[in-house]
């Protein structure tokens, strides 16, 4: 089925984050970090909030738990992290850019379910199912009983991921409508044993992605404007009109003030769900 053109670019987004992340800052992950209290929000810090995000997940896998199913594993660091620890780990991801690094760095030992988690396919089932920033991407009136199907008798279903708190607009878009997954959830056949609020500790990020954005992106797009204005100003002033709405479109979403932690603690809280399987 052709992909919406929403999906391919926000796929295309994480491909770059994951170049630039990688190639200049050395992140292996796709997710926000977990800022303790004394980390200084740089970028340059991104890589310990990463990994502090990383062992606070791991620090509530349950102790029972022996295999694990990584929804939306992104570049599979994560799930190589579990693997190490000793973890039976399978992946699901969509994306073929992030599907073709998790197989290198997986190898034999992970089977990678090559689509979306609402079209995965198989009589396997899981101690645990994991959505690490993942969840907001997932059908919400499907998610859980897919994952019911596939989790063990008494399984986990463990969720890290920010939520919308109210229907308010917001500049930060994403996040599942928490009021209807708890509804929704209250309907299932899961119990919550364990919610963590962690909106404090991630917030941070989206100042950063914020300061990064003004700071360094907005400049260079400036300069690469400049260079085709010396060179090609009439092509210049043809593109900047057939796309005034996309580039206005962007500046109203990445140029506001809205794109804040403070805003981010207002209309979003972002979560530990671990729940359990109890019918
Ligand atoms: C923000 S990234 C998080 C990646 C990774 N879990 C991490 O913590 O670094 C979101 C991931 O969800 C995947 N994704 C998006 N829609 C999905 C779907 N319907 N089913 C499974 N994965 C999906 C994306 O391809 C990407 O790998």
């Amino acid at each position: 089925m052709k992909e919406s053109k929403k999906t391919v670019s926000r796929e295309i987004g994480l491909e770059i984050g994951h170049i630039v992340g990688k190639g200049l800052f050395q992140l292996d992950h796709l997710h926000y970090g977990l800022w303790k209290k004394g980390l200084e929000p740089s970028i340059l810090n991104l890589h310990i909030a990463q990994d502090e995000y990383c062992k606070f997940i791991i620090s509530h896998i349950p102790a029972e738990v022996k295999s694990i199913l990584d929804v939306g594993c992104g570049a599979g660091a994560f799930s190589k992290r579990l693997v190490d620890l000793g973890y039976k780990v399978d992946c699901v991801c969509p994306t073929e850019y992030q599907n073709k690094i998790v197989e290198k760095l997986l190898g034999e030992t992970s089977e990678i379910f090559k689509c979306k988690f609402e079209d995965i396919q198989t009589s396997k089932k899981y101690d645990m199912i994991q959505f690490c920033e993942s969840f907001q991407y997932i059908d919400l009136d499907r998610v859980l009983d897919i994952a019911a199907s596939l989790l063990n008798p008494g399984g986990y279903m463990l969720i890290c991921d920010f939520f919308k708190k109210c229907s308010d607009a917001c500049a930060i878009k994403g996040g599942q409508k928490l009021d209807k997954f708890l509804d929704l959830l209250g309907k299932s056949s899961f119990k919550i044993i364990e919610d963590i609020d962690i909106t404090a500790e991630t917030a941070p990020n989206i100042d950063l992605v914020d300061r990064t954005t003004k700071e360094v992106i907005v400049p260079l797009a400036g300069a690469v404007e400049r260079f085709f204005q010396s060179q090609h100003p009439i092509v210049l002033k043809l593109i900047k009109w057939k796309y005034r709405k996309k580039i206005a479109k962007v500046e109203k979403k990445y140029l506001t003030d809205e794109k804040s932690g403070k805003n981010f603690t207002q209309y979003k809280t972002y979560r530990l769900f671990v729940c359990r399987k109890v019918k």
